[in-house]
């Protein structure tokens, strides 16, 4: 992208060869089954893409948004819900599908959400894993990467709504943009 120097940490191949490992797992995991797969938006809508063509087991898509409660307590973990699922999920085999876990309070509060439902069974697949920034340990069944501390672009993943179309993951050198939004 013009003016701006991308740094790339996770190559395309690398996505694309960790995503089939995934697949491959989940579909031996849920062979038999017939799992939910509920992606966060917006930034899992790339990696859910991918994931589901390479799972060979039949399963159903949905989406959930939420937003963090207002500037003034962002990071705080107020999470709100801006888009529910359209599908029921009482007695199913549910898969979260999200692109980075950071301090894990946006994925507490939608595990929690889900729990409420009563699904069968509840498990999370995550692209990225920042554990350094954790605030509420859970466990991450399918995990694609863990990356360090630092604000990353791509593959679904924004800076100010920007920058979800590059097909690798990157950091963006120099960005106090990126700084300040991983400061939160
Ligand atoms: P958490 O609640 O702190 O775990 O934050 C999770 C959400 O924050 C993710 O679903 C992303 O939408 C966003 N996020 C966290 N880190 C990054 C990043 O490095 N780049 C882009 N989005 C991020």
């Amino acid at each position: 992208m013009k003016g701006k120097d991308f740094k790339i940490i996770i190559p395309r191949r690398e996505l694309q060869k960790k995503i089939k490992e995934l697949g491959k797992r989940i579909s031996e995991d849920y062979s038999g089954k017939e799992p939910i797969l509920i992606g966060i938006l917006k930034g899992s809508f790339i990696f859910l893409a991918d994931l589901i063509r390479v799972i060979k087991v039949p399963h159903e898509v949905d989406f959930m948004a939420v937003a963090s409660y207002g500037q003034e307590i962002e990071g705080s973990g107020v999470v709100k819900l801006i888009k529910d699922l359209n599908i029921n999920i009482e007695g199913k085999d549910v898969i979260i599908i999200e692109d980075i876990v950071d301090t894990g309070l946006t994925l507490n509060f939608i595990k929690k959400n889900l729990l409420l439902r009563n699904p069968r069974s509840l498990e999370i697949a995550a692209l990225l894993d920042r554990k350094e920034r954790r605030k509420v340990q859970m466990h991450l069944k399918y995990v694609g990467f863990t990356v360090p501390n630092e604000f990353v672009v791509g593959y679904g993943l924004d800076l100010a709504e920007r920058y979800r179309n590059l097909p690798y993951i990157a950091k963006i050198e120099g960005s106090k943009l990126a700084q300040r939004r991983f400061e939160l």
